[in-house]
């Protein structure tokens, strides 16, 4: 079996996929609100200290264990358990795991068919064509599937190309694309009138906002969302990495490139809400707090582009251009995780598994859209509230508790041989066993309680 599965052809490779898919949508717009409205540059502090502190180490759990055993999460967790019963939690886990990456999946690609339609009537209403523009602004049911199925049917077609000529040759590609549109909106943005405010609002620390323990948790759950952690796309993704490789490097890369994006996209998403500002733009709600989630990209942002002429035309198609590839590159990794499991667990070729298993989670994303005042919130709720945090609570149990010490070691001697000598040897076993654990637990009970 492991003979004719993929595999990552490079450390750039990887790096590129890893970041890929921890790069998404909760990196552009959900970090740069969050930071803004709880405390600034305090809030980042705080969260780059529990990304490195707890995120990191549950991040190396999966790729160890994924790695280790070049397998699927189910597999892998039955692999490294050392008698029936935890082979049966281990399967359990592995399976819930693949359950929510698709749930997540169905929720992820409407709001990135959202984007793809808000690129593209840019696209209309630079070539004159305002009507068809306004249409795909619509929110309308047609608009909705139509692009809905059109992201989905792009995530299959990748997904059914493979690792090296799907994931890795489309991650590869995208990723620096999206680094340097980045970098040019916010060298765009930052001349504008308005912008330095903005950055001031973003950079200025307030310590008080941002030690209360409640943003400290809910910092922990974006932390984790934002690595794609708990639902074994980083596992599948490490069980890609060749024998040869430094795995607490990569995991060290990967996350540093997380971060860097985020606090990239701050500083063009607040100069940019500043900026609207100063063009007449309301950004603050009744409340007084500024505007954040969907009406941010989809009411504040549209309303800044209008207010520059012929010029915001093209900011507003390279900005939605870049959450379509933001997206992209996390869509495909979670469709991964199901389409592995199927593959490996039940021997059915890529093609039918990406197209049979992409044109089921489709299905659910139309239930939830002809449902959408229901379905919608419940699903972002219960995947990413609860299941991630439990699931990343099982991952650490597993890396810590179950698995043996020793074959850890082995493992990362594979690609670090003196690794027993370095830091990360010293600090993450205990961290998994029992700072990892503990914390995910308080997230969970917290979020269960609020
Ligand atoms: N990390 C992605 C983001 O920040 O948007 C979201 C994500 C991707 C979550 C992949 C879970 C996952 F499996």
């Amino acid at each position: 079996m492991a003979s004719s599965r993929g595999e990552f052809s490079s450390r750039f490779g990887f790096v590129m996929a890893a970041a890929g898919s921890a790069v998404g949508l909760g990196n552009i717009w959900g970090f740069p609100t969050q930071a803004a409205s709880n405390g600034g540059a305090a809030f980042l502090l705080v969260y780059l200290f529990l990304t490195f502190t707890l995120a990191y180490p549950a991040l190396m759990a999966e790729l160890i264990i994924g790695r280790h055993a070049h397998a699927n999460a189910v597999s892998a967790l039955r692999l490294i358990s050392p008698n029936t019963l935890l082979k049966r939690i281990g399967v359990s886990t592995g399976v819930f795991g693949f359950i929510v990456a698709s749930l997540i999946l169905s929720f992820y690609a409407i709001v990135a068919s959202w984007m793809i339609a808000f690129c593209l009537s840019s696209l209309a209403s630079l070539a004159g064509m305002e009507s068809l523009s306004r249409w795909l602004t619509s929110f309308s049911l047609p608009r909705n599937m139509l692009f809905m199925l059109l992201f989905s049917g792009l995530t299959i077609t990748i997904i059914t190309a493979g690792v090296k000529q799907g994931i890795e040759r489309w991650s590869a590609r995208l990723m620096p694309a999206l680094l340097v549109l980045l970098v040019l909106l916010v060298l765009y943005v930052l001349t504008l009138d308005g912008a330095m405010e903005g950055l001031k609002v973003y950079l200025l620390p307030d310590f008080e906002r941002a030690l209360s323990p409640k943003l400290i948790i809910a910092a922990l759950g974006s932390a984790f969302f934002s690595l794609s952690l708990g639902v074994g796309t980083m596992l599948i993704y490490g069980s890609y990495i060749s024998d040869k490789e430094n795995l607490p490097v990569l995991g060290g890369l990967v996350t540093v490139v997380d971060i860097s994006i985020a606090v990239l996209a701050g500083v063009l998403v607040l100069p940019a809400m500043y900026v609207a500002l100063h063009n007449g733009v309301q950004i603050f709600t009744e409340a007084g707090a500024l505007i954040s989630e969907d009406t941010l990209i989809f009411t504040v942002l549209p309303e800044l582009f209008a207010t520059m002429g012929l010029v915001g035309k093209v900011v507003s198609f390279t900005f939605f251009f870049l959450m379509s590839i933001a997206a992209l590159t996390s869509s495909i990794s979670m469709l991964e995780v199901p389409v592995a499991y199927t593959i490996e667990e039940h021997g059915f070729s890529r093609k039918t598994a990406a197209r049979a298993i992409g044109g089921a989670i489709a299905i659910v994303s139309t239930l939830i859209l002809l449902n959408f005042d229901n379905l919608f919130g419940f699903v972002i709720a219960f995947t990413t509230r609860y299941s991630q945090p439990l699931l990343g609570f099982m991952f650490c149990v597993y890396a810590g508790w179950v698995w043996s010490r020793h074959s850890i070691l082995e493992e990362l001697r594979k690609g670090y041989p003196e690794v027993e000598q370095g830091l990360f040897w010293k600090i993450w076993p205990w961290y998994v066993k029992f700072l990892c654990p503990l914390i995910i637990l308080a997230i969970l009970a917290q979020s269960l309680i609020g």
